[in-house]
């Protein structure tokens, strides 16, 4: 299963990185560092993390309290845990007053107790939303969809699992970050009318009102915000702005998909950062296993790496195995897409998504196995696609995974 997010919440620099430090155990990531701050809240109801954990060194004041509690009436299935080292009976039930699920100690607590009280706090707190049916707002996440070579079927999958995800059920945007020369739109056949300049440019600012007003409704069922009209309008669009969208957008979807450029600009390495998994799509061929050594080695020093899953497309036998790319990277391909020109080629002419063009083709039950396989990890749920004809194509969902 995937692992847990927490948040560090503290104005204290240093203290921020002692509970940082206390967490050691692998189910856990830490998502972010806020303050109390509007600001801070703010990323946090966009982060929305399993757990905050809300760290103050002495006395705990009365607005710490009534941020919390303002937290909590904004971000319901979000779990606070104060951090304190000057722990009573009286801040123990205070915190309680105020939805604050526990209170732990800072010093001459060992990392190993750390981590396993936060877990058994989230585990009774998993149970207590199963059983109250709590938790209605789903938690986001940002697919980037990147390889350092052009070609490899980037937009091609991004699409595809789109389509897929949305065909699931699930609530999908797809953005196409290829601000120079983006051709989801080509490939969709959308009238570029509106694309992410207009947006940045307008009046009213990026909310998610203007981003629905730009983003494009597809038949697919995937909302779409186009990369700009010509590759020279990229300039307009900066690192900021992507953040900004990205955050923005997340209330509103359960899956942003971010198809990107072949280069490592900016704008790329912010929306690389801001998606919590990054799907390298290359080829079974030299070049690419050559291009995947170079843009590993680059995600690292970004400190990106842990989000990395590899998918070889066009998969053709008797070039490189994937099992070249598992010993190189030692990790399993997360999924494998046939080489399948015709239906490649005819869903570009019908401008639909490859799953839609051909859905029976190898190249589909591929992508439909990564959107599957997808929709598992972060859930637990298998889908199980329904037979052709029946439903309209919808999924159902079979028995929780181990
Ligand atoms: N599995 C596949 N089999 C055959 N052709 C494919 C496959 N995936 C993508 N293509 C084709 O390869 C070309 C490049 O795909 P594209 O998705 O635009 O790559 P990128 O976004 O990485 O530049 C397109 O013509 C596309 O139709
Ligand atoms: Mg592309």
């Amino acid at each position: 299963m995937e692992r847990i997010n927490l948040l560090v919440l503290s104005d204290n620099l240093d203290l921020r990185i002692e509970v940082k430090n206390l967490v050691n155990d692998e189910s856990f990531a830490i998502s972010g560092y806020s303050e109390f701050t509007p600001e801070g809240r703010t990323k946090i109801i966009n982060k929305f993390p399993e757990v905050v954990l809300c760290a103050v060194r002495g006395e705990v004041h009365e607005n710490v309290f009534e941020y919390v509690q303002d937290l909590l009436t904004a971000i319901r299935g979000t779990i606070v845990i104060l951090v304190n080292d000057n722990i009573s009976v009286e801040l123990v039930n205070k915190a309680a007053q105020y939805g604050i699920r526990k209170v732990m100690p800072i010093d001459g607590i060992g990392c190993d107790a750390f981590s396993e009280s936060i877990m058994t706090v989230y585990r009774l707190e998993q149970q207590r939303i199963l059983d109250t049916n709590e938790g209605k707002k789903v938690r986001c996440k940002a697919l980037g969809f990147f390889a350092g070579k052009g070609g490899t079927g980037k937009t091609t999958v991004a699409i595809g699992v789109a389509a897929q995800l949305a065909k699931a059920g699930k609530r999908v945007m797809l953005l196409d970050l290829d601000l120079q020369f983006g051709d989801v739109a080509m490939a969709l056949d959308i009238d570029k009318k509106n694309s992410i300049v207009d947006l940045v440019q307008d009046r009213g600012g990026i909310t998610i009102e203007n981003i629905n007003g730009f983003a494009v409704e597809h038949s697919t069922g995937i909302s779409v915000l186009c990369a700009p009209k010509s590759s020279e309008l990229a300039e307009f669009i900066t690192p900021k702005h992507i953040e900004k969208i990205i955050d923005i957008m997340r209330p509103y979807y359960e899956y942003i998909i971010v198809d990107l450029p072949a280069s490592f600009g900016d704008t790329t390495v912010t929306a690389l950062e801001n998606c919590e998994e990054i799907y390298l799509v290359y080829n079974n061929e030299m070049l690419s296993l050559n291009n995947a050594k170079i843009c590993y080695c680059i995600l690292e020093q970004l400190h990106q790496r842990e989000k990395i899953r590899f998918i070889i497309n066009k998969y053709e036998k008797g070039l490189v195995k994937t099992d070249d790319f598992k010993d190189m990277f030692q990790t399993e391909m997360f999924g494998v897409v046939p080489a399948d020109y015709q239906t490649a080629i005819a869903s570009i002419n019908k401008g639909v998504a490859v799953t839609a063009s051909g859905p029976k083709s190898a190249i589909s039950k591929g992508i439909s196995d990564i959107a599957n396989k997808i929709i598992e990890k972060h859930t637990g749920i298998v889908p199980i696609e329904e037979k052709e004809g029946k439903k309209n194509g919808l999924f159902r969902f079979g028995k929780k995974a181990d």
